[in-house]
């Protein structure tokens, strides 16, 4: 057993922080057996996974933004028998630990290093961090905890320590700056990514990694002279799909530089966005040049025909969402940023320069868009659900109706989609969101109807769950 909960678990340096991102990870860690309200479906067993930002403040240290809090991880364990089991740690990793001595050498997105004149001399840029806490996803017996550098872990599920950092055994450049949405092609049991290397011959690889193997295979490349945030992308069956927003960097601005990568990048609207669809066998670009907007998540892509592919992606009209409201002063200040992105419905015809995009809502905006994966991924999908923070989503693609539905208390994130094991309908199964209450000063994990949004259980813990970006669920 870990820790029971000896000390207030709401111990909390940042009284100022909203209450979603309220955390017990610094005094853990913790697991319990968490509290049961409703039926839990019979077929429902398995283990959700989840990495957040958690600690944002310390005595002699602050994160400047979201994406720099320590990282942890918690999970919630559905047993055989109905129960459920929770688990917290902080995460065990190289920046936690420099930065709970009091140390910070390593960068970090939007916040500065405290790298001395020498360090700089020597070592013009920062060395990445490994705090990975955008997303975590099975991979065989272990999971491998994800943020945006060249760095992962591999993270033992029953216990949330980490096992080791993953060590890539092929010819890809060392620093590349791998993303954190990975797409999973099961028939072909390999992973696909993207990362982004930056020097004097700039570029994005896409890449190919089979199941439990740490050799990635180059799938193609695309020349950068700007280097775009480019948070994920999307497949198709025969494509991959690069969407590259005009809010990017110069690589020789980074040199020698205290200050974070954020404050390197810069929105250029008149740049306007590029789409690069790359063919899966061949490697072989093309491109398509169209208005500015920035996104963090596509949501699908599918082929037309004729070569033509449809592509849904969640849109920003510009990326001020992430330069300030994302930094922990604005945050402190007006509360979360509105993630309330609109749907995109994107065509790239190979025959045109350009590509069509009409805009769905303006009354469906949401983010952490989730479908049902392993059926849709790559393939016209009927349904998408996300979350606002305050409500959960479902909109049906096919009459583009939104439904939505809150809890009065709770603020959640990223609703997972597990799908019944014989679900013949695309919306057959669950959703499940996490999230911390302002009335308990605890947390919950609540299962929803993911075709009704009506909600089946409310697992309950008294640990405070700050509102992070991504995770998964492994059914057994
Ligand atoms: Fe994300």
């Amino acid at each position: 057993m870990l820790n029971t909960i000896q000390t207030d678990p709401l111990t909390c340096r940042s009284k100022d922080l909203p209450t979603a991102l309220r955390s017990s990870a610094l005094n853990g860690p913790f697991e319990g057996r968490a509290a049961v309200e409703g039926r839990i479906p019979d077929w429902l067993r398995g283990r959700l996974i989840r990495t957040a930002p958690a600690v944002f403040d310390l005595d002699d240290w602050h994160a400047d933004h979201w994406f720099d809090a320590l990282g942890m991880l918690y999970s919630f364990e559905i047993g055989g028998d109905g129960t459920v089991h929770w688990m917290q740690r902080l995460l065990e990793c190289e920046f936690n630990r420099s930065i709970l001595r009091g140390s910070n050498e390593l960068g970090a997105f939007g916040t500065r290093s405290r790298r001395s004149v020498m360090q700089r001399v020597f070592h013009p840029t920062a060395r990445s961090t490994d705090n990975a806490n955008v997303n975590i996803r099975p991979n065989g017996r272990h999971w491998i905890a994800m943020t945006e550098t060249e760095r992962q872990l591999t993270i033992d599920p029953h216990s949330l320590k980490t096992a080791a950092e993953v060590r890539f055994t092929d010819a890809l450049p060392s620093e590349l700056l791998v993303g954190a949405h990975p797409h999973d092609d099961s028939e072909r049991k390999e992973l696909i990514n993207i990362g982004v290397h930056y020097g004097a011959r700039s570029g994005l690889i896409v890449f190919s990694q089979a199941y439990g193997s740490t050799a990635r295979r180059e799938i193609g490349r695309v020349p950068l002279r700007r280097v775009p945030y480019v948070h994920s992308f999307a497949i198709t069956r025969t494509k991959i799909v690069l969407i590259l927003a005009p809010y990017d960097l110069r690589p020789a601005s980074l040199l020698w530089s205290k200050r974070p990568i954020s404050e390197h990048y810069r929105w250029s609207p008149e740049n306007g966005t590029r789409i690069v669809v790359m063919d899966r066998g061949s490697g072989k670009c093309a491109e398509h040049q169209g208005p500015p907007f920035f996104f963090f998540h596509t949501v699908n892509a599918f082929d037309l025909d004729h070569g033509a592919i449809r592509l849904e992606l969640l849109a920003y009209a510009d990326a001020s969402v992430i330069r300030q409201g994302m930094l922990m002063s604005d945050i402190r200040r007006d509360g979360l940023p509105f993630l309330t992105p609109n749907l995109r419905r994107i065509t790239v015809d190979p025959n045109r320069a350009d590509f069509r995009m009409e805009t769905v809502g303006p009354a469906v905006g949401f983010e952490f868009p989730m479908i049902h994966y392993a059926r849709a991924n790559g393939r016209p999908h009927r349904y998408v659900w996300g979350s606002d923070l305050s409500r959960l989503v479902r909109l049906d693609t096919t009459t583009d109706d939104a439904t939505n539905r809150s809890l009065d208390d709770v603020t959640f994130g990223e609703p997972v989609f597990v799908a019944h094991p014989e679900a013949i309908e695309e919306d057959d199964g669950v959703l499940l969101t996490v999230g911390s209450s302002s009335v308990t000063q605890g947390s919950e994990m609540t299962i929803w109807d993911a075709r009704t949004l009506d909600i089946l259980a409310r697992i309950t813990v008294p640990i405070a769950i700050p509102l992070g970006f991504h995770g998964g669920f492994e059914s057994r």
